[in-house]
């Protein structure tokens, strides 16, 4: 195993990566039980395709509004449109679990000295909600939304953003992500790239390569030295 030597900043994806979004739905009990999953898929697909269908038009809305639109679309495929339901996801979306390793994962990083912080495509007051929301708000050096640049991943300006804002290289970066497509795009940024494939997807066939692939943040620490 090669160690990421040279790292100052470990930069992580929020929704798949830190928060797991699918417990919006598994905590709505007037879904029936065997819609949940299908919505959840369908809801986060939708998202991320409103994400770059809106950053290639050049007609950026905030992630709020686009998750609020990506679910109206997955609750009227599913059969389940309803204003009070609509509105329960939404706010459920602002109180997402973090997954259970990641505590402890950012103490000992930034016990090691490395700079912690999320990019996201999530608008600054989604990110404050659900940071504070899992208690995580003393374990992030910086927050930083992609709407400072009104384009959402996978666009370059999104990576670009959160360097200058820390202040770090590209090469001393350590960027996380769960979604394949954000990993690689990274990593052909230039950044290094470990990809927390939770949801054990395939590689791409997509510029990049991400360095390490681990199946939980927990094995992040080792992996990398300043
Ligand atoms: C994010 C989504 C895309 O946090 O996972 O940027």
């Amino acid at each position: 195993m090669t160690k990421l030597s040279g790292i100052r900043a470990c930069v992580f994806d929020a929704y798949g990566t830190i928060f797991d979004f699918a417990s919006a739905a598994a905590r709505c009990a007037d879904i029936p039980e065997e819609k949940r999953g299908a919505l959840t898929m369908l809801w986060r697909d939708k998202q991320l395709q409103y994400t770059w269908l809106r950053t290639l038009q050049g007609r950026y809305a905030d992630f709020w509004q686009v998750t609020g639109e990506a679910l109206d679309f997955a609750l009227e495929s599913l059969g389940l449109a309803s204003p009070a339901l609509r509105e329960r996801l939404m706010q459920l979306y602002l109180t997402l679990e973090a997954f259970p390793e990641v505590p402890e994962t950012l103490r000992t990083l930034r016990a090691t000295g490395f700079t912690t912080a999320i990019l996201s495509n999530g608008s600054p007051a989604m990110l404050e909600a659900v940071v504070r929301g899992a208690g995580l708000h003393d374990l992030f050096d910086a927050v930083l939304s992609a709407d400072a640049v009104k384009a959402f991943k996978t666009h370059p300006s999104v990576y670009e953003y959160g360097l200058r804002a820390l202040g770090v290289g590209a090469h001393e970066t350590s960027f996380q992500s769960s979604n394949a497509w954000d990993a690689y795009a990274a990593s052909a940024f230039g950044m290094r790239v470990v990809w927390c494939n939770r949801y054990g997807q395939r590689p791409e066939r997509l510029p990049g390569a991400p360095d390490h692939e681990v199946r939980s943040l927990a094995e992040l620490p080792e992996l990398l030295t300043a």
